[in-house]
């Protein structure tokens, strides 16, 4: 296809929509976005867990997952945290303006083989960026999953992405959601507690079940332990890792844990590999 032509060559592609999911010094804005070559546009083939590279010109480029699901349509989001030079470039472009874009990257969940399961997606934080696309996915092709479970947590109901869909996931007939917020609100309808906690008190049975986890470290490292107390097995969990990178494609070597390239080799990884690279928990 025409986007592995040249794997450093960046697309321009404009902003169709750009909105704010949260507030703070750390915000994250979500853009809608629609590469402008007709013939990339139509062969760009991606699937859920995959980033790009995508770029303020004159200023930089950073990883960032791809939160669209292809069953979707033709366009792409990305949901990008303020933290420094680059995202800051990208949090001032507003519909019309272009980006550029290049990838599809990594290795993405591997949801055909999930096919017949149940999945429960666990996020924490923007780490619901990469979980979005398979919530979408396995809503679009329900009839080929055994369910869809969601628990997705964030310090704050102002901290929560995605809020607006949240509705309308809950009215979707095999998927349950579970919203938790680390501190009591006003007016705060669902769960209090951390998110590894309230997976515990969900208390999952592991029978059928694929389980992936996407968050902040910290989280990540409780989910892992408390799944493995529900009694899934290492070949039932899957994480992804966002280690720092340059090139994206196995050359530079910015992204090593222990001899696993995360731009190449993942981002995703089940549980069994990684446990099995103390440096990738570190
Ligand atoms: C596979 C992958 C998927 C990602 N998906 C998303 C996403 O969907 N949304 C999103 O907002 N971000 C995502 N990130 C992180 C994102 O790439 C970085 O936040 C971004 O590159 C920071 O660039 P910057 O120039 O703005 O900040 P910099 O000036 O480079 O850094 C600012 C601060 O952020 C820290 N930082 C930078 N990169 C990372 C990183 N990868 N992990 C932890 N801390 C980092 C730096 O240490 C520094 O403290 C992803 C990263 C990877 C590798
Ligand atoms: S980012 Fe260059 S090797 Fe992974």
């Amino acid at each position: 296809m025409k986007t592995s032509e040249n794997p450093y060559i960046p697309y321009l592609a404009t902003i169709e929509n750009a909105w704010y999911e949260t507030g703070g010094e750390r915000c994250i804005k979500t853009f809608k976005v629609v590469i402008d070559d007709k013939e990339v546009r139509e062969n760009w083939n991606h699937c859920p867990g995959q980033s790009a590279m995508i770029g303020v010109l004159g200023v930089g480029e950073s990883m960032i997952s791809i939160s669209a699901s292809p069953t979707e349509g033709r366009f792409l989001r990305f949901s990008v945290m303020r933290m420094g030079k680059v995202t800051q470039a990208l949090h001032q472009l507003d519909p019309g303006d272009k980006m550029t874009i290049r990838g599809p990257y990594g290795n993405g969940f591997p949801l055909e083989e999930w096919e017949g399961k149940h999945i429960l997606t666990i996020g924490g934080g923007i780490g619901q960026a990469p979980l979005r696309p398979i919530i979408e996915y396995v809503k679009a092709k329900q009839d080929l999953y055994a369910g869809l479970t969601m628990i997705y947590g964030a310090r704050t109901s102002g901290d929560l992405c995605f809020k607006d869909e949240f509705t309308e996931m809950s009215k979707c007939d095999d998927l349950s959601c579970h919203l938790t917020i680390d501190i009591e609100e006003e007016g705060w309808e669902h769960n209090v507690g951390f998110v590894p906690q309230m997976l515990l008190d969900l208390n999952p049975s592991p029978e059928n079940k694929i389980a992936i986890t996407c968050g902040p470290p910290i989280m990540i490292r409780f989910v892992l332990e408390n799944l493995k107390k529900l009694g899934f097995a290492d070949e039932q969990i899957y994480t992804t890792l966002e280690n720092r990178m340059k090139c994206g494609i196995g050359k530079c070597g910015r992204c090593n844990v222990g001899n696993l390239y995360v731009c190449k080799d993942g981002p995703v990884f089940c549980y069994s590999v990684l446990k099995n690279v103390p440096e990738a928990f570190a």
